[in-house]
């Protein structure tokens, strides 16, 4: 087989060859046992989150070659680049500046001023909804908030305000509607009242189908309601970097939330596009949210490349998706109000690195993003950890863990760390042969019955995790896990030469289903067509 671009890129790969032969005849319990102090080797704090990353198949003579790649990729200077907002999203020339939507202290130049201003004018927003300052068409406070918007306009916002439950206020409650399909937005408003319920309809660019839909269809239930044309003002605000666009709907300007051009969608929630997290927990919890992101911020720009969190997260996902051929990553937060982080990451990590050529548009020869999932634990060990243990595929997993309970049902939290720990625990020891044949013995089980079920309860076992502890599920805690992954992203499209911060791949789904919609309404397919496609459109017309 020739060597890929990779292996000739960078000179240390012949050295991480090695590595991973070495680690294909030794175990992960051999590591720990030949090193007494590997939890601790292997340990890192950054920004409040505790790593242990440590039940991976890294050691000192594996990381020194991955972290000298990561010289090679030049990520030192990457990392400044990014910070710095050099256009680092080279196919639309702009920076990649969501790290300046969470800037502390006083603006120094004009862009921090607009990020100041727009978050006063969230701050004084707010304050209207929650004091009832802010009257609906029938001079009634409000108490339901409808955001309409999709993928980062969506996604970000409802992670967040899930997670922080016990941050909310109750001054108003905080729904999400995101789906073309209308039952999502019927689901939502059944039980709403016109009189009572404000939407913000989130877009950066205007013209996304499912936001405009539901935002046309959600109008008109508010006019429904009783709400004259000339009130609707007081029911609706927009967020967007398209102005004109929002006017053109009939947003009031004042009621227009400003979005910048060098805020990409997935990376926003930092920006007016929070602004449905500021109306559930307060603006100084959102507030306390974009600082735990900013330290996590100081971290990766100040931080060595060996003990920065992000960069060593971004190896160890790299490592095993070059040389042990990981095609996913699992994401287990074990916190039940985390259970949007999977959805949310999704975005986030693989409209990033989705991507099949090279920053210069030169077809990759190497694998690149890979498929991320998972869900809330416990729940997932009664469904699909099954694979994780037994299946044939190697799947890394980050375990996600609060220290502290987030509920009054301190005794189920404990149960509920116990079950983390002793995952990541089974994926790494694993359960031998001579282990699953004693545990049958001791059930009082003839020899033959053993020799028969014995194979079947062998866990192999030597699989990897890393466990991610925050202190709290606080907004600070929050923010920095969310900017830990963020950058973790870049560091791994550096690496793989990739720009992180388009995603063009969506177009043509987006150009067809226009076309397709009006085969639907006149039913006419154009005869160059595929026959599948033809098909379905004259079946479901
Ligand atoms: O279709 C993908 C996408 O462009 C995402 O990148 C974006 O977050 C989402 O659509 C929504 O876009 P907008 O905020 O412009 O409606």
């Amino acid at each position: 087989m020739s060597e890929h671009a990779l292996a000739k890129r960078y000179n240390s790969w012949s050295a991480l060859q090695a590595r991973k032969h070495f680690w294909d005849q030794t175990t992960l319990l051999d590591a720990f046992r030949q090193d007494p102090d590997r939890a601790r080797h292997y340990s890192l704090t950054a920004a409040g989150l505790f790593l242990d990353y440590s039940k991976n198949h890294i050691d000192q003579e594996t990381l020194a070659p991955l972290l000298a790649l990561a010289d090679e990729a030049g990520l030192g200077t990457a990392i400044g680049q990014l910070l710095q907002g050099e256009p680092v999203n080279n196919t639309e020339g702009r920076p990649a500046l969501h790290t300046a939507l969470r800037f502390q202290g006083q603006a120094a130049d004009a862009r921090q001023r607009e990020v100041a201003a727009t978050l006063e004018k969230m701050a004084t927003f707010v304050t209207a909804v929650h004091s009832g300052n802010w009257r609906g068409h029938r001079d009634q406070p409000i108490t339901d908030v409808v955001n309409i918007g999709i993928g980062g306009s969506d996604l970000g916002p409802r992670m967040v305000t899930r997670a922080l439950g016990a941050y909310h206020t109750g001054k108003v409650t905080v729904h999400f509607t995101a789906n073309i399909d209308g039952a999502d937005l019927a689901d939502t408003l059944a039980d709403l009242h016109p009189a009572t319920t404000l939407f913000i309809v989130a877009s950066k660019s205007f013209s996304t189908l499912e936001t405009r839909e539901n935002a046309f269809s959600a109008r008109q239930w508010t006019l429904d309601g009783g709400c004259a044309e000339g009130d609707l003002h007081k029911h609706y605000v927009a967020v967007s970097s398209n102005v004109a666009a929002a006017e053109a709907f009939g947003i009031a300007p004042d009621n227009i939330f400003p979005m910048w051009d060098w805020v990409g969608g997935r990376y926003s929630l930092w920006s007016a596009i929070g602004l449905p997290i500021a109306l559930a927990v307060g603006m100084d919890h959102f507030n306390a949210l974009r600082s735990g992101a900013h330290t996590m911020d100081h971290h990766f720009s100040t931080a060595p490349l060996a003990e920065n969190m992000p960069v060593l997260l971004a190896l160890i996902t790299f490592w095993y998706s070059e040389f042990w051929q990981a095609q996913s990553q699992a994401v287990l937060p074990y916190a039940q109000r985390l259970g949007q982080l999977p959805a949310y990451l999704q975005q986030l990590d693989m409209e990033s690195l989705g991507k099949s050529v090279t920053r210069d548009g030169v077809a990759v020869d190497y694998p690149t993003g890979l498929i991320l999932w998972g869900t809330e634990g416990t729940n997932g060990q009664h469904s699909f950890h099954q694979l994780l243990h037994q299946g044939t595929r190697l799947v890394p997993v980050d375990f996600i863990a609060s220290a502290k309970s987030m509920s009054h049902l301190h005794d189920q939290h404990t149960h509920l760390l116990a079950c983390c720990i002793s995952q990541s625990q089974a994926l790494l020891a694993g359960k031998p042969l001579a282990a699953a044949r004693e545990e049958l013995r001791a059930q009082g089980l003839p020899a033959a019955r053993v020799d028969e079920l014995a194979p079947h309860k062998v866990i192999p076992g030597n699989r990897p995790s890393n466990t991610l502890v925050l202190e709290d599920l606080s907004p600070t805690s929050l923010g920095a896990l969310i900017a830990l992954y963020e950058h973790k992203v870049y560091c791994l499209s550096v690496l793989w030469g990739i720009n992180a911060f388009d995603q063009w791949g969506v177009e043509l789904g987006k150009q067809l289903g226009t076309a397709i919609h009006q085969a639907m309404a006149s039913g006419e397919c154009p005869d160059n067509w595929d026959a599948s496609t033809r098909q379905l459109v004259n079946r479901l017309r």
